[in-house]
């Protein structure tokens, strides 16, 4: 180690941007400030917490946790406070807790290697615009990666505390993207995840005013480049899932077959009130198309239970699109009332928290029917896996194109290929199998 080499302890919450914020954080403060990391709270000099907003929970755990660093950190270690709550609570968390160095909003991250060594530092400017910034590389070689291909939300969902975390959306430009892939791919990486809050509204406006373009031509370019296996993105809008994207989906061998269509609601007037923009017979129009033409396809979705005002009716109705779509997985959240958030207007309207976990009940009791079924059919198929991590046990995991994760026995020479197993058994989560020579 030399001499000035500084250790860095990163915690991450949240969604795959945050991740991908934590990815560049590391790299700006290894190439310009000299940190190494470290998995071990204690021996580091800087300890840095990515924060998540989206339900209350996280929040609440966020005082506890930094409470807990102060105590146990290395003395004279520096606390710095990133990403969705740093947005939304800024200073507050240095008079709340008076020992946290930094602040720095999710929309700020490239300010990092300015703010660490400046105490009492905020930087939470909703407006800044890095969707140009050069972030420096993590030397990682890894087989996947992950790209941003825009900042912030330009949605209103009524629940959703994003659009005030991280602000307008900027769409990065398509060059910087293919080069980022370039470059990652060029390091061993075989597929990517391309990111944002909202990436099918990709390409509306760019910081600097060039000409739109959209997400279906997007995939097409980074489509284009060689040695790239898989391109996976999240979170794509159903809303903007219109039949161009969906048949590109569909026809271009190097997308995966695994789309998450955020739901939310199977109730028309539920979806009104989120201002989500489309019906329950849009989005289950959608998902049919996507089925009749991807016969393989595996669907994801995200469903808020006990929205203000969800009666019965209503929820019988998104019961009724878990039935019809039959989802592989699905993310449930009860309705948490968050700050800066429409939906707040509609308090009187709130329903009983008993309710709410008996709805959020019933929709996991159904989908795991659905999961067991679902991932049951899959015993006896050929499927071709990208190996990606060795497991203690000596086995070997990987994900199927339309992104299931296989085990296998097997060695780490299998680590970065596609290779083609079959199946033999199944839980509700994972498949096992055997490599076919
Ligand atoms: N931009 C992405 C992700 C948004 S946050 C998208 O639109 O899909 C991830 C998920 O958290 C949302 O899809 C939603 O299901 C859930 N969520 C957001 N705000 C919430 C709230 N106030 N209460 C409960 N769940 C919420
Ligand atoms: Fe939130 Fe809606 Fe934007 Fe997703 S699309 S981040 S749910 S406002
Ligand atoms: Fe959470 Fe911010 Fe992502 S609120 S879900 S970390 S956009």
């Amino acid at each position: 180690m030399s001499k000035e080499e500084k250790k860095l302890f990163i915690q991450t919450l949240g969604c795959q941007m945050n991740d991908t914020d934590s990815q560049h954080i590391i790299a700006e403060l290894k190439e310009h400030k000299n940190y190494i990391t470290t998995d071990q709270m204690e021996e580091a000099d800087l300890i840095i917490i990515n924060t998540c907003s989206v339900r209350e929970k996280p929040v609440q755990k966020l005082f506890s946790e930094i409470g807990q660093f102060n105590i146990k950190k290395k003395k004279d270690a520096k606390i710095g406070v990133c990403g969705c709550t740093a947005s939304h609570l800024g200073e507050d968390i240095i008079k709340r807790a008076p020992y946290v160095d930094f602040v720095v909003g999710a929309r700020n991250i490239s300010k990092i290697k300015d703010v660490v060594d400046k105490k009492g530092s905020v930087e939470i400017d909703i407006d800044y615009d890095d969707s140009t910034y050069q972030f420096a590389q993590n030397s990682n070689s890894l087989y996947k990666t992950s790209v941003n291909i825009s900042i912030g939300c330009d949605k209103e969902c009524t629940y959703c505390i994003v659009p005030a975390t991280r602000g307008d959306e900027i769409s990065i430009p398509p060059e910087m993207i293919v080069e980022q892939v370039q470059k990652d791919v060029a390091k061993g990486a075989k597929e990517v995840t391309l990111l944002g809050q909202n990436v099918n509204s990709y390409g509306r406006r760019f910081s600097d005013g060039r000409e739109k373009t959209n997400f279906t031509k997007l995939l097409q370019e980074v489509s284009k480049i060689e040695g790239l296996e898989r391109i996976r993105f999240t979170s794509p809008h159903p809303l903007h899932m219109d039949d161009e994207f969906i048949e590109e989906f569909a026809k271009n061998p190097k997308i995966s077959k695994c789309i998450h269509m955020p739901l939310q609601s199977g109730s028309t007037q539920v979806l009104k009130a989120m201002k989500r923009g489309y019906t329950k017979e849009w989005f289950l129009n959608r998902a049919k198309k996507i089925r009749d033409l991807v016969p393989n396809v595996r669907i994801t979705t995200d469903i808020i239970v006990a929205f203000p005002g969800e009666s019965q009716e209503d929820f019988e109705d998104t019961i009724d699109v878990i039935k019809q779509v039959k989802f592989d997985q699905i993310f449930n959240f009860k309705y948490s009332p968050r700050p800066n958030t429409k939906a707040l207007e509609f308090k009187d309207l709130e329903i009983e928290d008993e309710i709410g976990s008996a709805r959020l009940i019933e929709v996991i009791e159904l989908h795991k029917l659905h999961q067991s079924e679902l991932m049951d059919s899959n015993i006896g198929k050929t499927v071709e896996v990208l190996f990606e991590s060795l497991k203690p046990n000596g086995e070997i995991a990987g994900f199927t194109d339309n992104y299931c994760q296989v085990f296998v026995k097997g060695s780490d020479e299998l680590l970065g290929q596609i290779v083609k197993v079959k199946i033999t058994d199944a839980t509700r989560t994972a498949l096992k199998g055997e490599v076919v020579n």
